[in-house]
């Protein structure tokens, strides 16, 4: 059940949503199914994050339909009926009689009963906005409703003329995270935090790769969260696999750690990654490290800020990182020089950030046309530079298996940035502070 916040919130989604589409058009969109993960059992159903974004309705075998300017209604959802039975053995369901209140809508239908409606819905729309290609059976569907609409066309029918994707106008719309959205993020972004330091606080020589994801599970579920993606804990050579997610070997002294984990809350991720060592000293070259990719980090956050493009706190990261290269000793050159060839890439593979929200890889364009888009209020990025030394890339033995990244999650606001991880520490005095004090 949605509370009043919410539902005007999903309201106002709907309207700007309809607002942008016109009149004559109607919006197709689905839940999401239901994976099998091996007989009789399902993974956690997790909602299509468009669908969930417009109706704020959880369940599966859903569709919601928009229909701007439609006297019968403009938000008709299809949903799964009560049933005594099947409620007993698989959990509560919303049903079609409590839907509109529940939710906003301003009709709802047995969703088995789609295939009778949906196609006179259909002609509402000379325009159907559909996100086609995510999900083949349903796309299969849709062509099954319009080629109906258009076997009648003799009965005086009008079958669709345009079809659009939907993707487009919805995503630019979720990339602008609302007063309600940034926080929901800023509590996802506390909880994650807060398993971060217990893993700081628990991580010792000998501790396994699985046992410190543990502290992240177990923080996220006791505060009704979950994992936004797989976590990533890795120790020495471990650290330098970007996405290593196996968590499967116990942890050395004198290594360090890389944790990539955040939690999903309400729907949204955070998205943080910390680095640490694993006896809770740096060692020097550690350290020397260490700060480079910190410094790179603050210099990127600094750049987060209204009318500043998107490709500029990654530019002010590799600016700070190539430096540092060139005084480990790894890079030789002139700094400019170095990073027109790109030369930081052999140890810094990735960008400095990607947009966050619903999906930890959010939707959004990064271009408008051909040039990086400039950031605006409510937009979230991830800010997160980092430098991998593994054995095989042949830097000195020192270096070896050191692998750092250093992640936040920033808004961007009316005249700068608000970072919504902070609470994670991150220095290197507040890391061995933190890891030297018993939780
Ligand atoms: N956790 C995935 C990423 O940082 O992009
Ligand atoms: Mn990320
Ligand atoms: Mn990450």
């Amino acid at each position: 059940m949605l509370n009043k916040t919410q539902l005007k919130e999903h309201h106002r989604r709907r309207q700007n949503l309809m607002r942008a589409m016109g009149n004559n058009a109607i919006a197709i969109i689905p839940a999401a199914n239901v994976k099998p993960r091996n007989r009789d059992v399902d993974y956690p159903y997790r909602q299509d994050s468009d669908f969930f974004y417009l109706t704020g309705f959880t369940e599966p075998e859903s569709v919601a339909l928009l229909a701007p300017g439609r006297k019968g209604g403009e938000f008709i959802l299809f949903c799964r009926q009560r049933d005594p039975q099947q409620e007993t053995w698989h959990g509560r369901r919303l049903g079609v009689e409590r839907a509109p209140e529940a939710l906003g809508a301003d009709d709802a239908f047995p969703i088995d009963d789609i295939d009778e409606i949906l196609p006179g819905m259909m002609e509402h729309g000379e325009r159907i906005f559909y996100s086609m290609g995510l999900n083949p059976e349903f796309d299969a569907q849709v062509m099954h409703w319009v080629n109906q609409v258009r076997a009648n066309i003799r009965a005086g029918s009008h079958p669709p003329k345009e079809f659009i994707s939907l993707d487009h106008i919805l995503h630019e719309m979720r990339l602008y995270k609302s007063r309600l959205e940034t926080g929901v993020m800023r509590k996802a972004g506390k909880i994650s935090a807060q398993a971060h330091m217990r893993a700081m606080q628990a991580c010792k020589p000998g501790i396994t790769e699985y046992q410190l994801a543990a502290e992240f599970t177990y923080t996220f579920a006791k505060n009704n969260a979950c994992e936004a993606y797989p976590s990533i804990v890795g120790g020495g050579a471990n650290g330098c696999i970007l996405h290593y997610t196996e968590n499967s070997d116990a942890l050395r002294d004198g290594d360090l750690v890389l944790i990539d984990a955040g939690a999903e809350y309400l729907g949204y991720a955070a998205d943080i990654t910390r680095t640490f060592p694993v006896n809770g000293r740096f060692s020097s070259i550690q350290r020397d490290a260490y700060e480079i990719v910190l410094e790179a980090q603050a210099s990127a956050i600094d750049k987060v800020k209204p009318g500043n493009s998107w490709d500029d706190p990654h530019q002010a990261a590799i600016k700070v990182l190539t430096k540092g290269l060139v005084h480990l000793g790894l890079l030789k050159g002139n700094v400019n020089q170095l990073i027109k060839k790109n030369a930081y890439q052999a140890f810094y593979m990735h960008r400095t950030g990607h947009w966050l929200g619903m999906d930890v890889h959010d939707v959004g364009d990064y271009k408008l046309d051909d040039d990086w888009r400039l950031l605006e209020k409510g937009m979230v990025t991830t800010v997160e530079p980092g430098l991998y030394f593994p054995a095989e890339s042949g830097v000195p033995k020192p270096l070896a298996n050191i692998g750092i990244r250093i992640e936040d999650d920033v808004v961007v606001t009316r005249d700068g940035n608000e970072v919504l991880t902070d609470l994670a520490p991150k220095s290197v005095e507040e890391i061995e502070a933190l890891m030297a004090s018993t939780s």
